[in-house]
This record gives C-alpha cells, structure tokens and sequence, in this order.
C-alpha cells in the first residue's frame, strides 16, 4: 500500500508494537516514532525508529506534517488511553483511525478517530463506534449499534442490533448482548457474561449468564477513584 501518511505512535508497550505492525503491513500510514510520557520511557529505539518524550512531541513532530495513535490499553478503565487522546487532541494533532483490510464495515458504519479495528470484525448497517474505541479481533457489531467513545471489545463479542454500549465500557471476551441492550457507562461486563435485558447504570462490573452484578464498582475493579465532573 502506498505510503502517503506519516504517524506517531504513543506508546511503546505490546500494543504499540501491535499498531506498529498493523499499520505498517495495512494502511497508508509509515510510523515514524513512538512517544511515551517521561516518567514511563524506558528505552530510546523501539523497530529502529526513535521513543521520544511525549512531552516534546509537538517539537519534534509537528502536528501539521504528523498525525498521531494512542495505543494504549484498558489500564485504568480506559482512562489512561482516553487521557492521551485528548492530550493529543490538545496538542492539535488528528489521530489516526486504523481499519483491518479483514474487517466486513458496511458502508454506512460511522468510525471516529484514534480508534482500532482488528481483523474479522463485522460492524453492520449503520452502526456508530466513537472515539478512541478498540474493537480486538473477531466481534459481531449488529445493526444501529452505538458503541460509545472509549471503549474496549476485546473478542468474539456478540453485541446485536439497536443496542449502545455506554462510554469507557470494557466487555470481555465471548460476551452476548441481545438485541436493544443498553449498558451505562464505565461498565465491565465479563467473560462470556451474556444479558438480553439493558443495564444502563453506571460503573458496574457484571458476570455470568443471565449477567449480574458483582458487589463492586467497575472503579474499585480496576484500582482507579471514581471519577468526578466527567
Ligand atoms: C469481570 C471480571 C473482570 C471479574 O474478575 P474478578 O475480579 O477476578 O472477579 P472476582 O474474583 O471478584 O469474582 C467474583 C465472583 O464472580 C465469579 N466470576 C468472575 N468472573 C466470572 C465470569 N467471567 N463468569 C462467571 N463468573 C465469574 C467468581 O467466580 C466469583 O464468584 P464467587 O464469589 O462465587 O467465588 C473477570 O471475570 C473477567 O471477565 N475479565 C475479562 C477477561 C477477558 O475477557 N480477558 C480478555 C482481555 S483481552
């Protein structure tokens, strides 16, 4: 594919390298350097090319000739990812979308930005996924679906039709959404957890099949304090 694009990655953990690859072998994009705040850098090369402070990257790579991708994880809820998009976003970059050339998108899906789509995906007839929203290999995202910025799929999801998934939501692996399902937002939803009834709360962590709640908050699941004015 031809090269017409130049990317900063931020981050240098095993996703980065991941979208290191997947943008290099499948899109427009050449990455030209990964960025990582200070504080965490722990090494300067990273495929041969530079690990900068993100701190400097404005610098060094000018947003108006770079456009840059967070890869980072569901660490902290999402939170982390969704803290360096916009500090991306702040800085006045546009971040990069990438799209599995083995993902099935129906041509009236709407995809927002800094957000990644791994191979056999399905994502129908128009549904929206948001920004900074991964999908990992191999979900079924039926139709009008709305996936909520921030977001983590992990695989072989089975999210049916007309149902939304609240902003910064973690759903596990082989989990099933029956079709009109909401859930609130900063859910964590279980492996293999299957609802057919919505459950639009907020910050809930839910396992099994029907799911129920565990008598803990998603927040407390993954060690961050309830977040305040979002
Ligand atoms: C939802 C989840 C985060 C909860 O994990 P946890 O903190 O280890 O859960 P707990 O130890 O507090 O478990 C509470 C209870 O729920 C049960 N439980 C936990 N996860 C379950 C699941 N996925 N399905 C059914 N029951 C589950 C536990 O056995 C326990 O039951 P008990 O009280 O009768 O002993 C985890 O189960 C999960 O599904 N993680 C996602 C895994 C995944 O998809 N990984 C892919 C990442 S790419």
């Amino acid at each position: 594919m031809d090269k017409t694009k130049k990317l900063l990655i931020i981050g240098a953990g095993e996703f980065a390298e991941i979208a290191y690859e997947y943008f290099s072998y499948d899109s427009v994009y050449e990455v030209a350097a990964f960025a990582v705040e200070q504080q965490f850098r722990d090494k300067d090369t990273l495929f041969g090319l530079p690990v900068s402070n993100f701190e400097e990257i404005a610098a060094l790579y000018p947003p108006t000739e770079y456009d840059a991708f967070v890869a980072i994880t569901y660490v902290q809820l999402n939170r982390a990812r969704r803290r360096l998009y916009e500090a991306c976003k702040a800085k006045g970059y546009r971040c990069a979308s990438y799209i599995s050339s083995h993902a099935f998108v129906w041509h009236n899906a709407s995809i927002g930005e800094n957000t990644f789509i791994f191979e056999d995906n399905t994502i129908q007839y128009h549904v929206q996924i948001g920004n900074n929203v991964v999908l990992w290999s191999g979900n079924h995202i039926g139709h009008r679906t709305v996936i909520e910025d921030d977001c983590w799929l992990t695989s072989h999801d089975v999210i049916s039709g007309y149902c939304r998934i609240g902003r910064g939501s973690f759903i596990g692996v082989n989990a099933t959404l029956g079709d009109q399902v909401t859930l609130g937002s900063d859910t964590v939803f279980g492996a293999a957890a299957v609802t057919v009834k919505s459950l639009p709360e907020t910050g809930c962590v839910y396992v099994g099949s029907p799911a129920k709640k565990l008598n803990k908050t998603s927040y407390e699941q993954f060690g961050i304090p309830k977040p305040e004015n979002e």
